[in-house]
């Protein structure tokens, strides 16, 4: 080999080891079984169990939206970060009243911090919709929790607050005119957007191409299940970029959306996505097992590309795939899950990040060779090959 295609195969290598440096995280939300009596019949589910699957699973992150004390305690055990989530109703009440936000970390983070990797704190999930009237207590419970924090010497655990798309975001066609909706956006978001910025703390969102696509019959199934195709694509026609799928569109609009607001810096987290394996109407006929395997397996493939989006290289930096069980809680009889309720995987995905780690070691060994061969061709008197 000549030394020029040398120097530009160790180039290329580079440039592929820095491509796969930044990986977002994927997790997985989990809620335990409700007190329902169907639920008991899931009452083996012990935490320790749980953390074990979840962990069998390769999955690095796992959002947890009722911060069940048991549960934190038994991922001390993995190596898996968790998002804790805050229910609706402890709101006011942390916003109102400091004890009440130290008492909260006494019992959900002193205990198990740092042996429990506590990544972040979400303060109630589409609070600006569900309980418009709760609202402006978000930003005060934050700060209450964040003090609290601090003040106990823990820095490193941010706390914000969890968005749903569909109520935030304008339009998403096309994204780069994508903003966020008035007047929440100027009496409520600006500071709060401020206050994630000043603390490191990060903009979360539910995300669900699945809803969008329902919503637009115009969108061909293909780009919402990240399908290559010649036609599967769409043209912002403001910037002239080309999106591929329908995710990318969807986080580049709420990247828009942060940076008209003047927060383009702010990491961006998708709390949910997911895609449901069957319906509760006939009209869900997009609701199959087919498709929710088609959504997850392109989706981890493009996580895992490090390609990120056409707005923001490092893309989002966790996804939380909704969710471990189906029927649990939320949308009660749809079928989100990835899991039967006998442990089992319904689908065929890989949601670890270790093909991409394989990959880097690879190509790293590579590079030390290289590095080694043409050192010592230049030692040998073969001058700078250029
Ligand atoms: C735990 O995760 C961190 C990154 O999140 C990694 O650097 C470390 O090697 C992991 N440790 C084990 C024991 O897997
Ligand atoms: C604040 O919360 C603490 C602990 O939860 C409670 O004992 C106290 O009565 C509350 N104070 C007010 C003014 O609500
Ligand atoms: C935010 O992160 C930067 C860089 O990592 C650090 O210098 C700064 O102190 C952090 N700020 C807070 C409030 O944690
Ligand atoms: C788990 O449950 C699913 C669906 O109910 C079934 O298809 C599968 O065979 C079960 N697996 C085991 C190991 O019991």
């Amino acid at each position: 080999m000549s030394p020029p295609s040398f120097l530009f195969l160790f180039l290329f290598l580079l440039s592929l080891l820095h491509g796969c440096t930044s990986l977002p995280s994927i997790g997985v939300t989990y809620f335990p079984p409700s007190t329902t009596p169907a639920a008991a019949a899931s009452s083996s589910r012990l935490p320790a169990h749980v953390a074990e699957t979840i962990d069998s699973l390769r999955f690095s992150y796992v959002r947890l939206p009722d911060s069940d004390p048991a549960l934190i305690r038994a991922f001390a055990y993995t190596n898996i970060s968790l998002l804790l989530g805050i229910p609706e109703p402890m709101v006011p009440a942390l916003a109102s009243n400091r004890s009440a936000a130290l008492r909260w970390i006494y019992r959900h983070v002193l205990p198990f911090y740092p042996r429990s990797k506590i990544s972040l704190i979400s303060v109630g999930n589409d609070i600006f919709n569900s309980s418009p009237d709760v609202s402006p207590f978000v930003l005060p419970a934050i700060r209450n929790l964040r003090f609290a924090l601090v003040d106990l010497g823990i820095k490193k655990i941010p706390v914000s607050t969890t968005f749903s798309f569909f109520n935030i975001i304008t339009t998403a066609f096309p994204p780069s005119a994508a903003q966020f909706q008035q007047p929440a956006g100027d009496l409520i978001l600006n500071p709060l957007l401020q206050f994630l910025e000043n603390t490191n703390s990060s903009f979360l969102v539910n995300l669900y191409p699945y809803n969008m696509y329902k919503l637009n019959c115009e969108i061909p199934i293909g780009f919402a299940l990240f399908q290559d195709h010649p036609w599967n694509f769409r043209d912002d026609i403001i910037t002239g970029v080309r999106y591929r799928n329908l995710f990318d569109m969807m986080v580049d609009a709420v990247i828009s959306a942060l940076a008209v607001s003047g927060h383009e810096n702010v990491p961006l987290i998708v709390a949910e996505t997911g895609w449901p394996s069957a319906g509760i109407d006939t009209g869900e006929v997009d609701a199959t097992d087919f498709y929710a395997e088609m959504y997850l397996k392109g989706l981890v493939h493009h996580l895992k590309s490090g390609l990120g989006t056409p707005l923001r290289k490092e893309g989002v930096s966790e996804l939380y795939i909704y969710e471990l069980f189906d029927g649990d809680l939320k949308g009660g009889s749809k079928n989100w899950g990835i899991l039967f309720q006998n442990m089992t995987q319904k689908y065929k995905v890989d949601y670890s990040g270790a093909g991409d780690a394989e990959k880097k070691n690879f190509v790293a060994l590579v590079v030390f060779f290289l590095v080694v061969i043409l050192g010592r061709d230049l030692l040998s008197g073969g001058g700078i090959p250029l």
